[in-house]
C-alpha cells in the first residue's frame, strides 16, 4: 500500500503573543520552503490565528485552532464555532488534546461530537487519543485508546473519507516530559489503531488514514519515530515553539 503523505504539526498551546507569532511564521518560511513531501499545520491559539492565516496565505502550511465547540451558534459564553474558525480561514482543528480532556474535562462524547462538526464542515480535525503511565503500566493502554477510537466512530458520518480525519497517537506520560515513547511503542499502538479502523470502516478508509505521532518529538528522535509504518508524521508541543527545530522536524518528514 502506497505510504500515506506525512504530517508535520505544531502545537503551540497557550504560547506567542502576535508579535512572537509573526516572526516565527517569518522565521519558519525561508526554512521550509521548497519541501514538498509533507503536510505542514500550525495549531495556534485563537488570537493568532487569523495573523498566521494571512502570514500563510500562498504556502502549503495550514493554520489551524486547538479547539473549538460543536454547536455553530449561541449561548456558549467563551467558545468558538467551525464556522467561526472557516470564517478566519482555519483550515484544520485539534480535537480531543489529552490537555483538553483532562483540565478541562472533555469526554469522549465530546470529542467526537467535536470530530464529527470538524469533518462536516470541511475542517481536517487532529484527534487526539492516548492513555496515562498508569493505565500503560496497569495494561490498559489498548482498552483506553481503543475506546477513544471507538467513540469517535459513534458520530462520524458513514460516507467520510479516509482523507477527512488525522488520529494522533499521544501517550499522556510522554507529553511535555521528555520521555519519548519508544519506535516501537509508537508503531504497536498506531498500527493497533490502523487495524481498529479497518474492523470499523474498512481497509481502504484505514490506509488513507493519517495516524501521528506525539508525546516529545524532537530533531534527535523524529526519524527514527517517523520510520514506523504507521506513523505518518507528529504533532509537537515543545520542539515546535522554535520556528528553526520546527522546520528541522518538517524536513524529517518529507524525506522519509
Ligand atoms: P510535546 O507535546 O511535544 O511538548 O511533548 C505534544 C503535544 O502535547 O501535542
Amino acid at each position: 500500500m502506497a505510504r500515506r503523505r506525512p504530517m508535520m504539526a505544531a502545537n503551540w498551546k497557550m504560547n506567542k503573543l502576535l508579535g512572537e507569532a509573526r516572526e516565527y511564521v517569518e522565521q519558519l518560511l525561508p526554512r521550509i520552503e521548497g519541501v514538498e513531501g509533507a503536510d505542514v499545520a500550525l495549531f495556534v491559539p485563537l488570537t493568532a490565528l487569523s495573523e498566521v492565516v494571512r502570514l500563510t496565505e500562498g504556502t502549503p502550511v495550514l493554520a489551524g485552532a486547538q479547539n473549538f465547540y460543536y454547536k455553530d451558534s449561541g449561548a456558549f459564553t467563551g467558545e468558538v464555532s467551525a464556522p467561526m474558525l472557516l470564517d478566519v480561514g482555519a483550515g484544520a482543528v485539534v480535537v480531543g488534546h489529552s490537555e483538553r480532556r483532562e483540565i478541562f474535562g472533555e469526554t469522549d462524547e465530546m470529542v467526537a461530537r467535536k470530530a464529527a462538526r470538524a469533518v462536516s464542515a470541511g475542517l481536517l480535525p487532529v484527534v487526539c487519543i492516548g492513555e496515562t503511565k498508569e493505565e500503560r503500566d496497569s495494561g490498559g493502554m489498548w482498552e483506553k485508546v481503543s475506546g477513544q477510537v471507538r467513540a469517535v466512530f459513534e458520530h462520524l458520518d458513514d460516507d467520510i473519507s479516509g482523507e477527512a480525519i488525522v488520529f494522533a497517537y499521544e501517550p499522556i506520560w510522554a507529553i511535555g516530559t521528555g520521555d519519548t515513547a519508544t519506535p516501537e511503542d509508537a508503531q504497536d499502538a498506531t498500527g493497533k489503531v490502523r487495524g481498529l479502523l479497518g474492523e470499523l470502516r474498512g481497509e481502504d478508509f484505514a490506509g488513507a488514514v493519517r495516524i501521528l505521532y506525539g508525546g516529545s518529538v524532537k530533531p534527535g528522535n523524529v526519524e527514527e519515530i517517523m520510520a514506523q509504518e504507521d506513523v505518518d508524521g507528529g504533532l509537537v508541543g515543545g520542539a515546535s515553539l522554535e520556528a528553526e527545530s520546527f522546520a528541522e522536524l518538517v524536513n524529517a518528514a518529507a524525506n522519509v
